[in-house]
C-alpha cells in the first residue's frame, strides 16, 4: 500500500457505462448488445451496474428499450442492477421489471435542471421525494443523484453553499446513497476537497460517491482526493463511455479501468478482474464502432495487439 495516501482497504465501484454512457451515443445500440456487454461487465466482477433509465424515451431515445434490456440481461447473487427513475411512472416501470434499486436524479442549478427535466429544484426534490417514498413502499432501495455540483453548463461554477442548501432538503429521503456529479467534468482536487468536506457534515461519508466526468482530465485526481478523504463508493464508465445530453460538451465518465488499475496499483481491493474488464470494454468499443478515451483500455489493447503480432511473426 502506498503510503502517498490513506486509501481504503476496498472500495465499491457503480458501473454507469450502461446508461450514463449509451444514453450519450449517436448510435443506439441493439437490445441485444446492451445485455451481451452488461453481461459482460458483470463477468468482470462488477457488482453494481446501473444498466439502464425509465425516463421518457422522447427524452432518451437510446434507452427506449430499458424493459427490454432488463428482460434479456442475467441476474445474478450479489450483483445489484439500477436504473434513473425521473418520477412516478418511471417507478412503476421499474418495479414491474424486477429492480430492487432506483436511482433519483436532480440538479442543484436551476437552468440544467430546466433542461434535463422539464422541472425547477423544487419540483424536482418534490418529484424526488414521490418516488423516493414509493419505491421504499414496494421495498426498494434508493439511491440520490445530485448534477452540476461542481459546475453547470448554463451557470459557471456552482456555489459551495447551494450545494448545501440541496443536500439538506435531501435529508428526509432516506437516500442509501448520495452520488455527487461533476456532470460537465471541471472539477478540481481542491474543489474537490471542500466539496467533500462541506457535504460530509450533512451526509455520511460512507453515504457518498462521487459520480466524475473526465472532460478535463482531472477525474482520476478528483477520484484520489476522495479516496484519501475515506469516500468508498466511485462511479465509473466502461472505456470512459458517457456525458450528459442536456449538458452540452460534458464528456464522459471517469473510465472504470483506469480508476481499477489505479486502485489496484494502491492495494485497495474491488473485486475486479482488470483483464476481463479489457474484455468488456473491448466489446463496447465494438459494439459502438468507435475507438473509446479510456486510457488504460488503449494500453492494454495495444500491448495486446503487439503480442499477437510477435506471436504471428514467430509462428
Ligand atoms: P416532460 O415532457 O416534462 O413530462 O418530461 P410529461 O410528464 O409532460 O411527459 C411527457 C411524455 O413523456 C408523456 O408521454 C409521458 O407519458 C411520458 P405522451 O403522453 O406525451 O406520449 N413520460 C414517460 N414515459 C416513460 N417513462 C417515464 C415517463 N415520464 C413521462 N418515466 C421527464 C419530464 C422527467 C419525464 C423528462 O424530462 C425526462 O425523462 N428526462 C430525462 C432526462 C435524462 O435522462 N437525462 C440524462 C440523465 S441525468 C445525467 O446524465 C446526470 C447524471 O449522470 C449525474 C451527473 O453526471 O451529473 C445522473
Ligand atoms: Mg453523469
Amino acid at each position: 500500500m502506498s503510503s502517498l495516501v490513506a486509501a481504503p482497504k476496498a472500495v465499491s465501484v457503480y458501473e454507469v457505462g450502461p446508461r450514463d454512457g449509451l444514453q450519450n451515443e449517436l448510435r443506439t445500440l441493439a437490445t441485444p448488445d446492451k445485455a451481451r456487454l452488461i453481461d459482460a461487465l458483470v463477468a468482470s466482477g462488477l457488482t453494481r451496474i446501473e444498466v439502464t433509465s425509465f425516463v421518457s424515451p422522447r427524452w432518451i431515445p437510446q434507452l427506449a428499450d430499458a424493459e427490454k434490456v432488463l428482460a434479456l440481461v442475467k441476474r445474478r447473487e450479489g450483483v445489484t442492477f439500477s436504473a434513473l427513475v425521473p418520477n412516478l411512472k418511471g417507478l412503476e416501470r421499474a418495479h414491474a421489471a424486477g429492480l430492487q434499486e432506483a436511482a433519483v436524479f436532480l440538479s442543484v442549478t436551476e437552468s440544467h435542471s430546466k433542461k434535463n427535466i422539464n422541472k425547477s429544484v423544487a419540483e424536482a426534490v418534490a418529484a424526488a421525494r414521490e418516488v423516493a417514498s414509493a419505491a421504499h413502499a414496494h421495498g426498494m432501495r434508493v439511491r440520490g443523484y445530485l448534477s452540476t455540483v461542481w459546475g453547470c453548463p448554463y451557470e459557471g461554477l456552482t456555489p459551495v453553499p447551494r450545494v448545501l442548501e440541496v443536500v439538506r432538503q435531501l435529508a428526509d429521503l432516506g437516500l442509501s446513497q448520495l452520488s455527487l456529479g461533476d456532470t460537465i467534468g471541471v472539477g478540481t482536487p481542491g474543489h474537490t476537497a471542500q466539496l467533500i468536506t462541506e457535504v460530509s457534515r450533512l451526509v455520511p461519508l460512507e453515504q457518498i460517491a462521487l459520480h466524475l466526468h473526465d472532460t478535463r482530465g482531472t477525474a482520476l485526481a478528483n477520484a484520489l482526493v476522495g479516496l484519501s478523504m475515506g469516500i468508498t463508493t466511485f462511479d465509473s464508465s466502461i472505456g470512459g463511455l458517457g456525458g450528459c445530453p442536456y449538458a452540452p460538451g460534458a464528456a464522459g465518465n471517469l473510465a472504470t479501468e483506469d480508476l481499477v488499475y489505479m486502485l489496484q496499483g494502491m492495494g485497495v481491493q474491488t473485486g475486479i478482474d482488470l483483464d476481463r474488464l479489457v474484455g468488456a470494454g473491448e466489446l463496447a468499443q465494438e459494439l459502438i464502432g468507435r475507438k473509446l478515451s479510456g486510457k488504460y483500455l488503449q494500453a492494454a489493447l495495444g500491448e495486446r495487439e503487439k503480442q499477437a503480432s510477435r506471436a504471428r511473426a514467430g509462428a
